[in-house]
């Protein structure tokens, strides 16, 4: 028996990965990774800002005003002139001591300028790139076209000028999930990552300030993922890899039943710490003995909605079963 899977084209040991996090920058927690049987490893994300401003710096072009603003003043005064230069030696020195893939993050907004750079996330040596692309319509302004046109330029721009597999990491708000989704699966992309947790906003009421909420999920907030992902998984022409509220190695199963190519974890590894990504690999390993499979292909998607089955009367009866049990 093996766990073996091929995501973005990619031969990994494990379907589990670890997510882009702060845990991810770091050499010794991303070696410890592979040793506790990681598939890959997502590098935390730098930020376009970042690029922006190293491109600014090492070619005196005048920054982009326009888009950039008030976050390209604040990165130029936050960010060390030397960040980039540090993200490409994170993924050089992973790539020399990890055998597994390493695939470096791109927090972006925009398509322009930065793209021209991409390949030196190729020349530093990672295997894919996953582009963290957290758009939402803030203004009153926007539109969910306007949404859309930007991911459709940023990606068919990406496109040309990157030569390794691209994900694309969304988040999970979008009045129309499955046509987005399964468009963007038609655009030659190699894999969609459902989904990113948006940064939450608090309220302070004794210092009247505003503040962050907390940044890890809830296990409980592995539903809505776990519901697209079966919806989805097989009208999409592209891996998806499954986000938010893993922390067990059921959840790990349920993902893969619901059809995930592959299964990140984040905040179970900032509770439980790095080497936990063992246990949920033996775990697996476990379920798939206890139910007598070899490996991940014999059982993924078994339990999704099947291709020529309506996705709206798949839930209308998950919906019906529900109201039976509590009425
Ligand atoms: C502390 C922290 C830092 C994160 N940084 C990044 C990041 O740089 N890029 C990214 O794409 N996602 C980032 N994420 C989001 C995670 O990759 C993941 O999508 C999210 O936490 C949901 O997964 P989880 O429920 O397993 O935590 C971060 C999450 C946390 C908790």
């Amino acid at each position: 028996m093996d766990t073996k899977t091929k995501y973005l084209g990619l031969e990994l040991k494990s379907p589990i990965i670890a997510g882009s996090c702060g845990l991810t920058s770091d050499i010794d927690n991303l070696v410890r990774l592979e040793e506790a049987g990681a598939g890959a490893v997502i590098l935390k994300s730098v930020f376009e800002e970042q690029i922006i401003y190293d491109i600014k710096r090492n070619t005196h072009v005048v920054a982009p005003t326009d888009n950039y603003g008030v976050s390209y003043e604040y990165i130029a005064q936050h960010v060390a002139d030397d960040s980039i230069a540090k993200y490409f030696s994170l993924i050089r020195e992973a790539k020399k001591r990890l055998s597994i893939p390493v695939i470096a993050s791109i927090n972006c907004f925009s398509y322009e300028n930065w793209l021209t750079y991409a390949n030196k996330f190729v020349d530093a040596g990672c295997d894919a790139l996953e582009l963290n692309m957290a758009i939402l319509a803030y203004e009153t302004s926007t539109s969910a076209d306007d949404v859309e046109r930007t991911f459709n330029n940023i990606i068919n721009t990406l496109r040309k000028y990157i030569s390794i597999p691209i994900s694309i990491k969304v988040g999970p708000y979008f009045t129309d999930m499955a046509k987005q989704m399964q468009q963007l699966s038609w655009m030659g992309i190699h894999g969609v990552t459902m989904f990113n947790k948006s940064m939450q906003i608090d309220i302070d009421p004794e210092n009247m300030k505003v503040c962050n909420a907390s940044k890890l999920s809830n296990p409980d907030e592995i539903y809505n993922t776990l519901r697209w992902v079966a919806i989805l998984s097989k009208v999409m022409r592209c891996d998806i890899s499954a986000s938010t509220g893993v922390y067990t190695a059921d959840d790990v199963v349920k993902m893969l039943l619901a059809g995930a190519k592959t299964v990140q974890v984040v905040s179970c590894l900032y509770k439980n710490g790095v080497d936990y990504m063992r246990e949920l690999n033996e775990g697996l390993r476990a379920w798939m003995q206890r139910h007598n499979y070899e490996s991940p292909n014999q059982f993924r998607g078994a339990l999704a909605v099947k291709p020529n089955e309506k996705a709206s009367l798949w839930m209308r009866t998950q919906f019906m079963k529900y109201f039976a049990e509590i009425a």
